[in-house]
């Protein structure tokens, strides 16, 4: 039996992709590459020493997607496929919606046509929007600000009603806070296109000389700093939130939701001097305007994941400064290199 892993070959998917492998798992991946590239499976294949089965198509593509089940064991799936650049999205609304919705409907009628009702869902932190406290909990009220973060609301939605329909369903949503770092190995890691738009890969790249300086998005916000608080997960502990999410859906009822962060909010600030410490270098940067849509303070309350699914993230921030940095400086044009 193996766990089709949507989206497989992009970020979170490959650090997954491994995780998987190490547990023992055989892994069947479906990407249609258009924010990755092949080679991050080449090189999980070889961390790993096992193989993988590879589909490059759009999860949209209702024949193909039924031809690899027919073709497969497939015992349960973690959709990660989806379009994430917040700012593409307002510019982008309607290509946000088709792609990430349509995926995600298609994923589920031939999920049922061949009776594989077990789903993990990648959600995400922006479906709390701005709260009212923190640390946030998985019952706090609902709202989003942006095309991305509805679509990431509206599949929430349309999962909890699936398992109101049919019983049979099985979903874990894993809301992430900020994933960072790489597989120590320095092999894997994010490779955004273009100028990155998340902090992190933004730190690196200036570490490396790729780009001059950080631009620190406001310094005026209620935070011991004034600058945004975020709660920074590595990659790794969230692939392995999800190896434990897998193990756990035999044992639920319809839907469950879990934050994966670490509970423990830093500040921008505070990243920069955590990567100046791991790197032995200054990271310039110059204090900008506020980022529209930003929020102040947003970090999980990671207790629940803790009592049902036996997760906690482990890794600290020097760690993910350490295996962020070395990716970068492994592979400064990513996967092109
Ligand atoms: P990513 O872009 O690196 O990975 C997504 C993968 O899905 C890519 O390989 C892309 O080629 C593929 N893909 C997109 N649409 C597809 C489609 N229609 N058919 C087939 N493949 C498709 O992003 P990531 O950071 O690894 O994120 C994975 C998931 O986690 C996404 O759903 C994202 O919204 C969610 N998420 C990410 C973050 C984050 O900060 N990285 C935070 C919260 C939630
Ligand atoms: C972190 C902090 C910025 C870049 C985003 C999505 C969210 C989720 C995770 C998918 C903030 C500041 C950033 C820069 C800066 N993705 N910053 N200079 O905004 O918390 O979350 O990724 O679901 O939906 O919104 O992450 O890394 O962009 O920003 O000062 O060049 O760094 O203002 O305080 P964010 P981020």
């Amino acid at each position: 039996m193996s766990i089709l892993v949507t989206g497989g070959a992009g970020y979170i998917g490959s650090h997954t992709c491994l995780e998987l492998l190490r547990k023992g798992y055989d892994v069947v991946v479906v990407d249609n590459l258009s924010n990755s590239s092949k080679e991050s499976l080449e090189r999980v294949k070889k961390l790993a020493n096992k193989d993988l089965t590879f589909y490059e198509f759009n999860v949209e593509d209702k024949e193909k997607l039924t031809e690899v089940f027919e073709k497969e064991n497939i015992e349960s799936v973690i959709h990660f496929a989806g379009l994430k650049a917040v700012g593409e999205s307002v510019q982008k609304p309607l290509a946000y919606y088709y792609n990430n919705l349509v995926s995600t409907l298609v994923l589920c009628e031939v999920m049922s046509k061949f009776q594989v009702k077990k789903l993990v869902f990648s959600s995400s932190a922006t479906v709390y929007g701005n709260p009212h406290t923190v640390p946030i909990k998985e019952d706090f009220p609902l709202s989003v600000t942006n095309p991305y973060g509805r679509t990431k609301l509206m599949q929430e939605e349309m999962l909890r009603d699936l398992v109101v329909a049919d019983s049979e369903w099985k979903i874990i949503l894993l809301r992430y806070f900020n994933p960072i770092g790489a597989d120590e190995s320095g092999m894997i890691g994010e490779d955004p296109l273009g100028i990155p738009n998340n902090l992190v890969p933004y730190i690196t790249q200036v570490a490396v000389g790729k780009l001059k300086e950080l631009q620190v998005f406001g310094d005026d916000y209620d935070t011991p700093d004034g600058s945004g608080v975020r709660d920074y997960i590595h990659v790794t502990d969230l692939a392995i939130g999800h190896v434990k999410s897998i193990e756990k859906l035999e044992q639920i009822e319809g839907v469950k939701t879990y934050n994966l962060g670490t509970g423990k909010g830093y500040s921008v600030l505070e990243m920069v001097t955590a990567f100046s410490e791991v790197c032995k270098k200054t990271i310039p940067y110059v204090v900008k305007a506020r980022r529209p849509g930003d929020i102040a303070t947003c970090y999980a309350d990671p207790k629940l994941a803790k009592e049902e699914l036996g997760f906690t993230a482990v890794r600290e921030l020097k760690k993910m400064c350490e295996d962020a940095y070395r990716w970068q400086c492994n592979y400064p044009n990513g996967y092109r290199d």
